[in-house]
């Protein structure tokens, strides 16, 4: 079965062809336009401005996803070689999720074309089944993006539960916001991660919130103002941030959010004895926290699988939405599917 899938929840616009046959899911073309540079001045996204952007690109994104699938013109490509029609119907900005959804209705109405709708988070998760074909159930997943931190456990596709989420800010969002507070521009994580890597210890300690509680919770605002603090108190001696100072902050903030994301994790993973886990959002493309990971379960003696999406699927984009509508994807009747910015998680 070969899918177009579209991703439009925040400031990517996104389309891909994905394909799904006996060894596995597959991506023919995977095309993301983003709008990340137009919000860098205010610091975070202005939803208006990022649902503008997803009116001007979703078309030609679409064009391009299906004309690099295949040789052929979009059309043909979409009326002969596509079987279904998978699209983000949340969580997300509602200007921006309504682009690709109407979209994408129009499309399975005029073309007769099976419509999925996904929930992005899960599809974060589902990254991972893309040319890989190794992935068994059960499972523990952990989102980590800019706007989720989330704990699931999964038995099967349709049989998963929640374990545990950030109580105020997500991981990413932590990343970002902290950022702001250092000159570090959004998003911050990848910068934060690449300063971190400069240095291998630093005198500065930042609390990892919520590290001793016993429940599968996170809490990451406290940390935004433990820096905030930190940074006044330097800025009275010193008028701007000293490099040295500003990797050593980098180093602390992603030692303090990594060191509890690994703990509850892993804590989740003796409590379900989980074999395997899976790690997705644009947290998971830090390699120092897979790192962690790794490093942590072999300490604990825990014989487990850890997998996390290629650096490309693990920030915003459209194959890991045509990856999950063809691995647990659920047919939907285009006039019953609506945005849903508000979508958790539904069982
Ligand atoms: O999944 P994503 O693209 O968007 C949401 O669905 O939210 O995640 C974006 C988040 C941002 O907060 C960004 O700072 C963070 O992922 N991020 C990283 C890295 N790359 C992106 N955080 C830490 N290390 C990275 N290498
Ligand atoms: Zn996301």
């Amino acid at each position: 079965m070969r899918i177009l899938a579209i991703e439009s929840s925040c400031d990517e616009t996104s389309a891909a062809v994905v394909e799904k046959n006996n060894d596995g899911v597959h991506v023919l073309s995977n095309i993301t336009a983003t709008s990340l540079l137009m919000h860098q001045p205010t610091g975070g996204i202005i939803p208006e401005n990022a649902a503008r952007e997803q009116v001007k690109w979703i078309l030609p994104v679409i064009e391009e996803a299906l004309t690099t699938s295949t040789q052929g013109n979009a059309l043909e490509v979409l009326k002969n070689t596509i079987d279904g029609i998978a699209v983000t119907y949340g969580p997300g900005l509602i200007g921006s999720l309504l682009m690709g959804v109407e979209s994408a209705r129009a499309l399975s109405f005029i073309l007769k074309k099976p419509l999925l709708p996904v929930n992005h988070l899960l599809a974060h998760l589902y990254a991972n089944f893309i040319d890989n074909n190794e992935i068994s159930f059960p499972f523990i997943g952990l989102i980590v993006s800019g706007g989720h931190t989330d704990l699931l456990y999964f038995k099967s596709h349709a049989d998963y539960t929640w374990l545990g989420g950030t109580r105020d800010d997500a991981a990413g969002e932590a990343l970002d916001k902290i950022g702001r507070i250092i000159g570090i521009k959004y998003p911050a994580g990848a910068e934060i991660e690449k300063r971190a890597h400069l240095i291998t210890d630093s005198s500065i300690k930042f609390t990892s919130p919520l590290l001793g509680s016993s429940d599968l919770d996170f809490s990451f605002s406290g940390l935004k103002s433990e820096v905030s603090r930190y940074v006044e108190h330097i800025k009275k001696t010193e008028n701007i941030l000293p490099e040295e100072t500003l990797n050593q902050i980098c180093f602390a903030v992603q030692y303090a959010i990594i060191k509890v994301l690994v703990r509850k994790t892993l804590s989740a993973v003796s409590i379900y004895t989980a074999p395997t886990l899976l790690l997705g959002g644009g947290v998971s493309a830090n390699q120092t926290l897979k790192k962690y990971f790794v490093q942590e379960s072999a300490k604990h003696k825990l014989d487990l699988k850890i997998y996390s999406p290629l650096p490309a699927y693990s920030t915003d984009n459209a194959a890991m939405i045509g990856a999950y509508a063809l691995m647990a994807g659920k047919e939907a009747d285009w006039k019953n599917v609506k945005a849903n910015p508000e979508l958790y998680f539904t069982t």
